[in-house]
């Protein structure tokens, strides 16, 4: 199993280039479905685990797929397969993301239940309500979800409290819906408008993307289209923190800015020095890094995914920062492997306080999950010393080769066997 040796001690300068953004692929991903014509997505993050999976799942149910560089080609004309197995679920629980588009394009879909996993309990729950207020029967049976339907029916539906896959999957559904759909209470995430551009290039008509009430009036079908991804705003955080933590000096490019206000705003409230221009941050580390709290919170808020990483950065803080996690209730496995390496970090409830500044000293320490792993990474390039970060098949999962953008960059980083 691949582990990745990070000797601390290099402030990172230089320039780094973001990928596509994998929770925005992956949803358009399951879009394709919907449609016998090609969907073609440029700027799709290849190198990305769960990108590679949900091809996969899609394969499996009968979609032609295929790669040109870094745009990927996918033609749902033979599906014969309607069921997302359980192997295929428990490696990503985003494959529930292709129940709304079985079940609005073909009437059925059998779908594993995903279990909990390692940030929290993540029940289903509100997808599958979704679609039952959409005209879906809806059953459970041994750990699968059964899910038909004649022809979806347009509905109100309000989400008892913000989910983004959950919104995906319900705009997904009342797409080929009958009638019109009002959801409420959506999520604001950039990838949710980004799956809303795609569906309206196919033909779909939505409005009231990025604000929490979106209106779709269904259509009998959708043709195929041609869509670029936009940037990943999580990779984004992750080297911008990289930049902070090290004390460097760096430059990311292709990124959207406007995706990162929250971020931004707390890594200048940590005394960075942040330039902002078209598709691209500068980020200029303090001789004395600020502490600050923060809570995560749906988009545009602080997002839950960069907490792990805005941590390591607190612990080289010059004093007491709390971190206090909104989303997952189980959100904070990084801290016990923190503490191997050194920080002072005490939890109460789900606020984490993060006593800095502590030197960290490298040690080996496991991943947990995928933002998780790069918190790990981050803090490996401040610590004295090798840190070997075990299971990094967890970054693999949302990160295009992190060990070579971070290298370009000037870290001394490798992954090794
Ligand atoms: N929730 C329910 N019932 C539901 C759905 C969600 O109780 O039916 C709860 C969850 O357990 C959680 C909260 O609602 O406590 C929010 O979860 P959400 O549904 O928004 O999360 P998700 O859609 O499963 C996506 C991202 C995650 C990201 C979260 C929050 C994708 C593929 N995944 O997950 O990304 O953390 O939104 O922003 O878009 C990651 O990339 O590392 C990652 C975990």
């Amino acid at each position: 199993m691949d582990k990745i040796r990070v000797r601390g001690g290099r402030p990172l300068f230089g320039e780094a280039t973001i990928s596509g953004a994998k929770n925005s692929t992956l949803p358009c991903m399951a879009a394709s479905l919907m449609t016998p014509e090609p969907v073609l997505l440029h700027n799709a993050p290849r190198q990305v685990r769960d990108v590679a999976t949900m091809k996969l799942l899609l394969e499996h149910l009968g979609t032609a797929a295929s790669w040109e560089e870094n745009s990927l080609r996918l033609q749902a004309d033979g599906i014969d397969e309607f069921e997302a197995p359980y192997d295929m679920v428990k490696t990503m629980r985003a494959s529930v993301l292709v129940l709304g588009p079985l079940v609005s394009r073909f009437g059925k879909a059998v779908i594993s239940l995903p279990g909990g996993c390692a940030i929290g309990a993540r029940p289903i729950d509100m997808h599958l309500g979704g679609l039952e207020h959409l005209g879906a029967t809806i059953t459970i049976e041994h750990g699968y979800v059964y899910a038909t339907a004649k022809r979806l029916r347009g509905t109100r539906y309000r989400f008892p409290s913000v989910t983004v896959t959950g919104t995906e999957n319900l705009i997904l559904a009342a797409t080929l819906a009958e009638g019109e759909t009002i959801l409420e209470n959506c999520a604001l995430e950039p990838e949710i408008g980004d799956v809303i551009s795609l569906l309206r290039k196919m033909g779909a008509r939505i409005t009231g993307e990025d604000t929490p009430t979106i209106h779709i009036k269904g259509t009998e079908s959708l043709h195929g289209a041609e869509h670029t991804i936009i940037p990943d705003r999580i990779e984004t955080g992750t080297f911008l923190i990289g930049g902070a933590i090290t004390g460097g000096k760096i430059s990311v490019k292709k990124c959207n800015p406007a995706h990162l206000t929250g971020v931004i705003k707390k890594l200048t409230e940590n005394g960075c020095r942040i330039v902002e221009q078209a598709g691209e941050i500068q980020i200029e580390a303090p001789t004395i890094l600020l502490p600050s709290d923060v809570e995560t919170q749906p988009y545009p808020h602080f997002p839950t995914d960069l907490q792990a990483q805005y941590m390591a950065l607190m612990t080289q803080a010059e004093g007491i920062s709390r971190i206090h996690e909104n989303i997952f209730e189980n959100r904070f496995m990084h801290v016990g492997e923190l503490l191997r390496m050194r920080a002072d970090i005490r939890i109460h409830d789900h606020i984490a306080e993060v006593h800095g500044r502590t030197p960290l000293s490298g040690a080996n320490v496991m991943a947990t999950d995928l933002r998780a792993s790069a918190c790990l990474v981050l803090a490996g390039l401040v610590a004295e010393g090798d840190t070997v970060v075990q299971r990094v098949y967890h970054i693999d999962r949302g990160y295009e080769r992190i060990e070579e953008k971070l290298r370009q960059l000037g870290a001394d980083i490798e992954r090794i066997s």
